[in-house]
């Protein structure tokens, strides 16, 4: 009897935020060796794609709903192709993976994930802060606004604001005015504003900003496509404090933590 060949699983991987060296070396690898490769062009810059072999089959997948997304990755890989999904960022983070692997479990096709940096990994590392600085915040709160999906009310911007933690703002460029009278409620009016738009491309702007700023800077430097904000007082520590050695590296402090 023939045995039939077991499905390859598809690569479901995190590009991340633009720069091409900032995919991991597994990510990269695979899609070095992918026969097609289905990927969000406008969020992925096409210099990712410097990656892939010359014959591989690109499928850009703008234009395109989510069922026909899934129905494209089916086909390719029941045809022995080694497929791999292309996702910015981190694919767990606000990728609309859950709905692809509904349908791939359903269609009975394995699936692996890679982990990719997200957009507010990449803003900590050019604003060059720490995001939990001892004494000061030990919470970084990931969310979004309300907008075309909505965010459970127990979720809302201005309860998760109360906790005055490092709060990355993803998805809510377009509500930016509304997201900073509800950041208000709770942030000091002078917490600093991190606006990064496009963070990794060519065209990446970071604007800091005191918090009573931030919508008005956002418009009128007209950052609302791919825009992060990060809104923390570990900006306002980083300001203060650039030239004060941390705590970490004093003579007093146990060489373990280093
Ligand atoms: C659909 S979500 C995807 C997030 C992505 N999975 C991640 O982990 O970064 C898109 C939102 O993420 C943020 N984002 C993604 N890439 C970015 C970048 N290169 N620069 C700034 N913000 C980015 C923006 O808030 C954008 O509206």
């Amino acid at each position: 009897m023939k045995l039939m060949n077991p499905t390859n699983p598809i690569y479901i991987i995190g590009a991340g935020p633009g720069d091409p060296d900032l995919i991991t070396v597994k990510g990269r690898q695979l899609l070095e060796k992918a026969d097609v490769v289905v990927y969000a062009n406008s969020l992925i810059p096409d210099s990712m794609l410097q990656y892939c072999r010359a014959d591989a089959e690109i499928i850009p997948t703008a234009s395109q709903s989510l069922e026909e997304i899934v129905a494209i990755m089916i086909e390719k890989v029941r045809s022995q192709k080694l497929v791999v999904r292309l996702h910015d960022g981190d694919p767990a983070l606000y990728g609309a993976i859950q709905e692809q692997m509904t349908a791939l479990i359903a269609a009975n096709i394995p699936f692996e994930i890679i982990p990719g940096v997200s957009a507010f990994q990449l803003a900590a590392a050019r604003l060059q802060t720490e995001l939990t600085v001892p004494q000061l915040v030990q919470t970084i709160i990931l969310t979004r606004i309300s907008g075309r999906t909505q965010v459970p009310e127990r979720e809302e911007l201005s309860s998760l604001a109360a906790h005055q933690a490092s709060l990355c703002l993803y998805l809510s460029a377009h509500h930016v005015e509304n997201a900073q009278a509800k950041l208000m409620e709770h942030y000091p009016s002078d917490t600093t504003v991190a606006i990064c738009y496009r963070l990794g491309w060519e065209d990446e702007q970071i604007i800091t900003v005191p918090l009573a700023n931030m919508a008005f800077t956002t418009i009128a430097e007209n950052l609302t496509r791919t825009t992060l904000f990060v809104i923390s007082p570990a900006l306002n520590h980083n300001q203060k404090s650039n030239q004060e050695r941390s705590q970490l590296y004093s003579s007093h402090y146990s060489r373990l933590f280093r």
